[in-house]
């Protein structure tokens, strides 16, 4: 079992990060050992509480039934997860507890930071992606017509659990979508100045067939590297007011790919790996890095054999890219390689990116 503590000032106390692969049926001893009130709702994905419902022990218990996809993330859910919060008569030393991927997540810490201005709040992320990225730092939200997470707030749980069996049965797509995030953290990593030196891209040259075969060691110590990188960058700045923007790395170019395809042809990791590959052109092409840096970190991609997606006109992606909503009116703001794992933040036209 590894533990890491979070300490963020926004927060009254650390909080720890649970990283463990024991058996699923002792889980629900450990997280109810931070839900310290009288009473607490569980938020479940639908798939998870089909596949391990049984196993989590909380069949009695009060639980509101998620089901899965993004397009769940919305605000007649969130309403409705409330309504049972206000039907059991939580109080605020109550606690409510996410259990599944990033969409459970975002919408369930949105009700609990919100809920009587803020009940106690427990993560047990399922999904790769949530384990190394959505579940650590504080973001939570819903999507609204106008945009992805457009509605959230920022608030940091009581205990982050990850127990590494729940990978076990994802399929290889939902896998690598996670996996997307791993390699954005590899690109990035002296930028985050965490203390110690963790060396991603090594630790995933050495154990790429191991964690595509999903074996436990292997997957524990890459979440472990992950998260590490990721608290430290949020320790520093919560609020994404300067440092916490290097997570951007991919996403610029990212979610204009979704955008263009409607969020349906590509998952999230897919296109962030494509938003990196964008990203490494654009630093050749800036003369911000030396080729062979773009070599390298091809060969760091390839490892994983992503799907590969093909370049959609640039006209309409720097289109979509200016209405992100982290674009000012009058330039898209890109995190860029510089160096070995360090990237800084840049501002191009429209016209830089065209001609
Ligand atoms: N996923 C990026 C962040 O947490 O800031």
């Amino acid at each position: 079992m590894a533990n890491i503590f979070v300490n963020i000032n926004s927060s009254t106390q650390n909080y720890p990060i649970i990283i463990c692969n024991e058996d699923i049926s002792d889980l629900k001893k450990k997280i109810l050992s931070y839900a310290t009130g009288k009473k607490f709702l569980v938020v479940i994905s639908e798939k998870v509480n089909k596949l391990y419902g049984k196993a989590l022990g909380f069949e009695n218990c009060e639980k509101f039934i998620l089901k899965d996809g993004e397009k769940e993330k919305n605000f007649h859910n969130y309403q409705k997860i409330l309504n049972r919060a206000f039907k059991m008569q939580l109080s605020r030393n109550d606690a409510l507890i996410a259990i599944g991927g990033g969409v459970v997540g975002d919408i369930a810490g949105f009700a609990a930071s919100t809920y009587m201005r803020g009940i106690k709040f427990i993560q047990v992320p399922t999904t790769l992606l949530a384990c190394v990225d959505s579940s650590v730092g504080g973001k939570t939200g819903i999507d609204t017509n106008f945009g992805k997470n457009l509605i959230g707030s920022f608030y940091q749980p009581k205990a982050v659990i990850i127990n590494t069996n729940f990978l076990n049965t994802l399929d290889d797509r939902q896998f690598k979508t996670g996996l997307g995030e791993v390699v954005k953290y590899a690109f990035i990593e002296k930028s985050c100045k965490c203390e110690e030196e963790l060396n991603l891209t090594n630790f995933i040259s050495e154990n790429f067939e191991n964690i595509l075969l999903k074996n436990p060691d292997s997957l524990k110590n890459l979440i472990t590297i992950c998260i590490k990188l990721k608290v430290s960058v949020v320790q520093k700045d919560e609020k994404e007011g300067n440092l916490r923007k290097i997570l951007n790395f991919g996403h610029t170019y990212g979610h204009a790919i979704e955008k263009y395809t409607n969020y349906k042809k590509y998952t999230h990791g897919e296109a962030i790996v494509k938003g990196i590959i964008f990203a490494f052109n654009l630093a050749v092409k800036r003369n911000l890095i030396d080729i062979n840096y773009k070599y390298f970190a091809d060969d760091v991609i390839k490892k994983f054999n992503f799907k590969t997606i093909p370049d959609y006109p640039i006209e309409k992606m720097v289109k979509l890219m200016k209405m992100d909503k982290k674009a000012d009116s009058d330039y898209i703001t890109f995190i860029l390689p510089v160096d070995y794992s360090i990237v800084e933040e840049f501002k191009f036209t429209e016209k830089d990116l065209l001609y």
